[in-house]
């Protein structure tokens, strides 16, 4: 990774990984990339040409297509493209072409900040500092409701629960890449903090991480 500084942070939905991530890389002057948009990115691409999501070479096609720097956030935030998102990401050979493409962009100087389920175990197991991020489900669920609410669409907080607790047993029982804490991860549960606490706590551990203490 010549030079390159990488921070990885992995936790299931709504745990508050892309928050953190992104003021960690203001803090630090990294890019960011939101690697869940990537397989969200690529699961809409499948909806949109209507095939079927369980054909893995139009996947592939979509996955070498993708422009990381204009992801349409809002429409990829929707549920039920999350879930599609989930359901594609089963996919060993659509996750080779991703994981490709995200090391790459990690790699680039000066590095970069990825959040996902896999960055510290597969996508850059060699990052300088490692975080596990997790929040109780109910936590989760507020929100991930209050967030998709804000964005003027209008969902229960019952079904979101749902949804996040079938994609969070997706997610860690697939056999490619499961969603898991690398064993040298820091974990941090954000469930009684606010962001700005979380923050601190990621900030204080990155700095001992870098400075190798
Ligand atoms: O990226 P991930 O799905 O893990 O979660 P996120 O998008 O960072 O956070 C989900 C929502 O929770 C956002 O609306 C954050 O503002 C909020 N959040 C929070 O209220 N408290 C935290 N400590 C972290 C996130
Ligand atoms: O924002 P949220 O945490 O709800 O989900 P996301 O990070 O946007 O990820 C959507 C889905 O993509 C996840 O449920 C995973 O199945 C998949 N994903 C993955 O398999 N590997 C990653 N590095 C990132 C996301």
């Amino acid at each position: 990774m010549a030079g390159a500084l990488v921070i990885a942070i992995d936790g299931p939905a709504a745990s508050g990984k892309g928050t953190l991530a992104r003021l960690l890389a203001t803090h630090y002057g990294l890019r960011h990339l939101d690697t869940g948009l990537t397989y969200r990115a690529v699961a809409n691409a499948l909806l949109e040409l209507g095939d079927e999501l369980g054909d893995e070479a139009a996947a592939i096609r979509a996955a070498h297509d993708l422009d990381f720097a204009t992801f349409d956030r809002d429409h990829l935030a929707l549920p039920e493209i999350g879930e599609a998102a989930s359901r594609i990401a089963v996919m060993p050979e659509l996750r080779k072409v991703l994981v490709s493409r995200q090391r790459a962009f990690a790699e680039d100087e000066p590095g970069a900040v990825l959040d996902g389920r896999d960055i510290g175990t597969v996508v850059c197991p060699d990052a300088v500092a490692k975080l596990y991020v997790i929040a109780s489900p109910e936590v989760r669920a507020r929100r991930r409701t209050q967030e998709v609410r804000a964005r003027g669409v209008p969902v229960e907080q019952a079904a979101i629960l749902a949804d996040i607790l079938k994609r969070d047993e997706r997610d860690m029982a697939r056999a490619d890449s499961p969603l898991k804490p690398a064993p040298d991860a820091y974990l941090l549960d954000t469930s009684e903090l606010s962001i700005e606490a979380a923050f601190r706590a990621a900030q204080d551990y990155i700095d001992r991480a870098m400075t190798g203490r």
